[in-house]
């Protein structure tokens, strides 16, 4: 990791090996904060997801007093899995062993017969570290988490809570396996030079001058240009009466919490991610007046990346599987009023992504099966593919982190 080579690909073995992948969980899933599900997955006390990380698994759930929290899926007597539905409804969380019983906060409620002494708050459930930032529940499985997510979570809030999405509930969600290292997968998402070739349904509304310098846009994009220029206009005047930030803030490496936020014009209606760019639901989000708010688009390290629309929000996030399998959630929010068949229409919200994560899926794929020649070599990123650099710079940042504190706890 001291060697790599600034401006190109990792070598292979970070993207094939059983040693890198079980370092990145322990280096990268375990030690910083990673996007888990957004609060409208458990809109109701006793609502749960689970989230399986490497060896760990946590249950995400909402408490009787609408908090939402965070526990490991392990029983406090001899271990079993509590949960292993990923996702549902309990009033207390029991175990299937010998039913030793947990309230949705954690705390020990029953264990049968115990030997005398026996104390049961000592055995609640272990929690791990949760924070809900506008409508999204990040974790950290890390003993002490990385301090500036609060930072982090006090700027982006201002430009997500517009969109309101605790009034918001779910409309779909979609889980891809995808054959290949979760870091390809990142690296294709940080990146929009594949796009134009492609991605048909994506390029109806996503600018295909995406990544380029205004100097450097080639002559074919000239006019897509053009209309991008008129389309930030009218969405600098919407987003001005709206009260809605739009400055690109881009923080990717360098930090504990990369992060990258930015309001941007989407093409055709510039509304939504449709096949024309009309807003895919008639109810919009909030108190937001049009749906001709472009796309305000999150990349949080090193899990996940979303867009907020005026009418409905997409949330996305990845979990490695394996060296070379990686699952990506897409989940669609709409306004929690939004009647289905009537307001919104469920193919028309998700072709898009769906198409796109497919495509994104087999050119992934695709990549992954190159590195695992030993006949290749990394390459040199493209200018539009700066994203890509941050990416691997907080990356290996991360590994020689976490090697640092590996260090100092064997000495
Ligand atoms: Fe859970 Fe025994 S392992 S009750």
């Amino acid at each position: 990791m001291d060697e790599r080579r600034p401006g190109y690909c990792l070598e292979a073995p970070f993207y094939l090996s059983d040693e890198f992948y079980r370092r990145d969980i322990d280096a990268v899933f375990a030690a910083t904060w990673i996007f888990a599900a957004a609060a409208a997955e458990v809109p109701e006390p006793g609502d749960f997801v689970t989230i399986d990380i490497g060896d760990y698994s946590v249950i995400i759930i909402r408490d009787d007093d609408e908090e939402i929290r965070a526990h490991h899926n392990v029983c406090r007597h001899r271990g079993a899995r509590l949960l292993s539905e990923t996702n549902g409804s309990v009033g207390n969380i029991v175990c299937s062993y010998h039913q030793w019983t947990y309230s949705p906060e954690g705390d020990l409620m029953s264990a049968g017969v115990q030997a005398p002494g026996f104390d049961r708050t000592c055995f609640s459930l272990r929690s791990v570290n949760v924070r809900v930032v506008a409508g999204l529940v990040f974790i950290c499985l890390a003993h002490n988490p990385p301090e500036d997510f609060a930072e982090v979570a006090q700027r982006i809030s201002p430009y997500i809570q517009p969109h309101a999405l605790n009034k918001t509930k779910v409309a779909a969600q979609v889980d891809l396996i995808e054959h290949a290292n979760w870091k390809l997968v990142m690296e294709n998402n940080r990146e929009c030079y594949h796009c134009e070739a492609g991605h048909p349904e994506l390029t109806c509304t996503f600018f295909p001058t995406y990544g380029y310098a205004p100097d450097e846009i080639p002559k074919r994009l000239k006019p897509a240009y053009q209309r991008y220029l008129d389309a930030e206009e009218r969405l600098r005047v919407n987003s001005e009466r709206n009260n809605l930030p739009t400055q690109l803030i881009a923080e990717l490496s360098g930090r504990a919490t990369g992060f990258r936020i930015e309001r941007a014009a989407l093409d055709g209606k510039g509304e939504s991610y449709t096949m024309d760019g009309g807003a895919a639901s008639a109810k919009l989000l909030g108190e937001l007046d049009t749906p001709e708010l472009g796309r305000l688009s999150m990349h949080t390290q090193p899990n996940a990346w979303f867009h907020f629309m005026g009418d409905h929000a997409v949330t996305f996030s990845l979990i490695p599987l394996g060296p070379d399998t990686t699952r990506v959630r897409s989940t669609w929010l709409v306004h929690e009023d939004a009647v289905e068949g009537v307001d919104y229409d469920v193919e028309n919200l998700t072709t898009v992504w769906v198409k796109t994560n497919e495509q994104d899926a087999a050119l992934c794929a695709k990549a992954h099966r190159g590195i695992s020649s030993p006949a290749y070599v990394p390459g040199p990123y493209a200018p539009t593919e700066s994203d890509l650099e941050e990416f691997c710079t907080w990356y290996i940042e991360r590994l020689q982190a976490h090697r640092a504190q590996t260090d100092v706890q064997q000495a």
